[in-house]
C-alpha cells in the first residue's frame, strides 16, 4: 500500500476542510444579514467543522479518542481511567515528583499562610514570599542575576520574545521549535525565518547571509526537543552567537530534570557555562510539579520582563501554592540526583530495546522521550487507540502537529518506570503495528473500493 493511498482519507478530509460554505464578503455592503445568520452562528465556523469531522473519522474507523481522558490519582508509570489502571507513557512528571509528601507539605503550608490565589498582579497586589524564593532558586540554577516566573509556560515564550524583539530585529529559531516560540517571535513583529532541525551549518550561513540587515537578532531553540527527544548543539550555538552577535535563547521545558548530573538541563548535559545563553526559558509544568513558566538571566532583561511584558503585567500572579510546589520539586530535584540517574537509565534502556526490536525512534537520543515512527496518522491512531484496549496510554502525534509521514507515538518516560514495563510496551507494540498496518490498508482498499463504485453509479 503506497503513502498516497495510506493518506486518501486525510486529504479528503482536508479537502472538505479548505471548502468555505460562506464566499468572502466583496465589499463592506455585505450585511451580516446577507449571510443568513451563519456570521452569528459558531456552528458554522470552518475550526468547529474541522473537529467535527475528525471526530466523524476517528469513528468511522473506530479509534478511541485519547484526549481529554479523566484521570484519577497521581499519573506516574501508571494511571487509573475510569476505574482501570494502564500503564502510562504520557506525563511530564519526569523525575516522579508529583505528590511527594515534602511538596505536598510546602503546598499546604503557602495555602494556609496565603490562600489559593495571589489576587491580581504582583506590581499592583504584591507579591508572596513563594515567588521570589522560588525565582531565586531557578536563578541560581543558571547561576543567572536574576528569574521572572509566568503563569503560563506558553505565554512565557510568547511575552517574552514579543517584549524583547521588534520590527528591525530578526528572530532564526529552529525548524522544530514549539509553537509557543513561533507565535512569540511572529507577534513581535520582527522578521522570522527558521533553519533546518539541529543544522549549526545551516544555520551559520543563514546568518552571515541575513545578520547584517537586522539591528538585533536572536537565535532560540530548545535543551530538549520535545517531538523527537534529540538535543541541539549548545557549544557550537554559543559559539555562533558570539560570532555572529545575536542573543541565544534555550527552552529548557524539557531539559530541566532530564539533561546532566543533577537535572539541570542542556548547560550541564555539555558541561558548558550557562552565562553563553543570554535567556534561559523552562516551564514549571514538567520536572517542576507545578504550572507556569520562567525566564533566567541578566537582572536588566528580567527587570525589562517583569515592568513591561504585558502577559506578566497585566496576568495574575502565579498562585502561592503552586510557586512553593515547584520551589519544592526543584529543591528535591537538586538534593536527589538518583532520580535524574534512574530517568537516564530508564531512557537509554528503552531506545536500546525498541531499536533492537526493529521499531524505528526517529532522532531520539534516549533521554526522557521516545518516539516510535509509524507513518501514518491513521496508523498512528489507530495504534494507539489498540494498545489504549490492551492497558497502555500513550498519545499518537499526528498531523497537523507534525508532517504527516512523521506521524508517530511519542513515549515519555519517567524515573519510575521500570525496564519490565518498558518491554511490555515495546514487545506490544512489536505485536500490534503489523496488525494495524494490515488493518488500515483493508480499510483504505475498502474505501477506495467504494469511491469506485460512486463514480460507476
Ligand atoms: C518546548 C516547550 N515549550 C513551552 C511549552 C509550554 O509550556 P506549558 O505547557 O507549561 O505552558 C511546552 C509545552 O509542553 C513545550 O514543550
Amino acid at each position: 500500500m503506497s503513502d498516497q493511498n495510506k493518506q486518501s482519507l486525510l486529504e479528503k478530509m482536508r479537502a472538505k476542510l479548505s471548502t468555505r460554505t460562506t464566499p468572502a464578503p466583496a465589499g463592506r455592503e455585505a450585511a451580516p444579514a446577507a449571510h443568513g445568520g451563519e456570521a452569528c452562528s459558531f456552528k458554522q465556523f470552518a475550526d468547529v467543522k474541522k473537529i467535527q469531522i475528525h471526530k466523524a473519522v476517528a469513528k468511522q474507523w473506530n479509534i478511541d479518542s485519547l484526549y481529554f481522558l479523566c484521570h484519577d490519582g497521581l499519573a506516574r508509570d501508571t494511571t487509573t481511567i475510569d476505574g482501570r489502571e494502564y500503564l502510562n507513557f504520557s506525563t511530564y512528571d519526569y523525575l516522579g515528583l508529583n505528590g511527594s509528601p515534602e511538596i505536598n507539605a510546602a503546598v499546604v503550608e503557602a495555602l494556609e499562610r496565603h490562600g489559593s490565589t495571589a489576587s491580581g498582579s504582583r506590581p499592583t497586589s504584591g507579591e508572596r514570599p513563594p515567588h521570589r524564593a522560588l525565582e531565586r532558586s531557578l536563578a541560581a540554577m543558571y547561576n543567572a542575576e536574576d528569574c521572572v516566573a509566568f503563569v503560563s509556560g506558553h505565554a512565557t515564550n510568547v511575552w517574552t520574545i514579543y517584549q524583547l524583539f521588534k520590527k528591525r530585529d530578526l528572530v532564526v529559531y529552529d525548524s522544530l521549535a514549539h509553537n509557543s516560540i513561533i507565535q512569540g517571535a511572529q507577534f513581535s513583529g520582527a522578521v522570522r525565518m527558521p533553519y533546518a532541525h539541529n543544522d549549526v551549518e545551516a544555520l551559520d550561513t543563514l546568518l552571515t547571509a541575513e545578520r547584517g540587515h537586522y539591528k538585533r537578532c536572536l537565535i532560540v531553540t530548545e535543551g530538549l526537543f520535545s517531538m523527537d527527544g534529540d538535543t541541539p548543539n549548545l557549544p557550537r550555538l554559543i559559539e555562533l552567537k558570539k560570532k555572529h552577535q545575536c542573543f541565544l535563547m534555550v527552552d529548557e521545558a524539557h531539559a530541566v530534570g532530564v539533561l546532566g548530573a543533577t537535572g539541570r538541563g542542556i548547560a550541564e548535559h555539555y558541561g558548558v557555562d550557562p552565562a553563553g545563553v543570554d535567556i534561559w526559558m523552562g516551564t514549571l509544568s514538567k520536572t517542576l510539579c507545578g504550572c507556569g513558566g520562567y525566564v533566567a538571566g541578566c537582572a536588566e532583561m528580567v527587570e525589562c520582563l517583569k515592568y513591561l511584558a504585558p502577559g506578566f503585567l497585566y496576568s495574575v500572579g502565579m498562585s502561592p501554592p503552586v510557586a512553593a510546589a515547584s520551589k519544592a520539586a526543584l529543591d528535591m530535584m537538586l538534593r536527589e540526583p538518583q532520580r535524574v540517574r534512574a530517568l537516564q537509565d530508564i531512557g537509554r534502556y528503552c531506545l536500546d530495546y525498541a531499536r533492537g526490536k526493529g521499531l524505528d525512534t526517529g532522532r531520539s537520543e534516549g533521554h526522557s522521550i521516545v518516539p516510535v515512527m509509524v507513518g501514518s496518522s491513521i496508523e498512528a491512531a489507530v495504534l494507539a487507540s489498540r494498545l489504549f484496549s490492551k492497558g497502555v496510554y500513550v498519545i499518537p502525534i499526528i498531523f497537523p502537529v507534525v508532517e504527516e509521514r512523521a506521524a508517530r507515538l511519542r513515549f515519555f518516560l519517567s524515573s519510575h518506570h521500570t525496564r519490565e514495563q518498558v518491554r511490555q510496551v515495546v514487545d506490544l507494540v512489536v505485536q500490534e503495528l503489523p496488525q494495524v498496518r494490515e488493518q488500515v490498508a483493508a480499510m483504505l482498499e475498502e474505501q477506495q473500493q467504494g469511491d469506485a463504485n460512486d463514480m460507476q453509479d
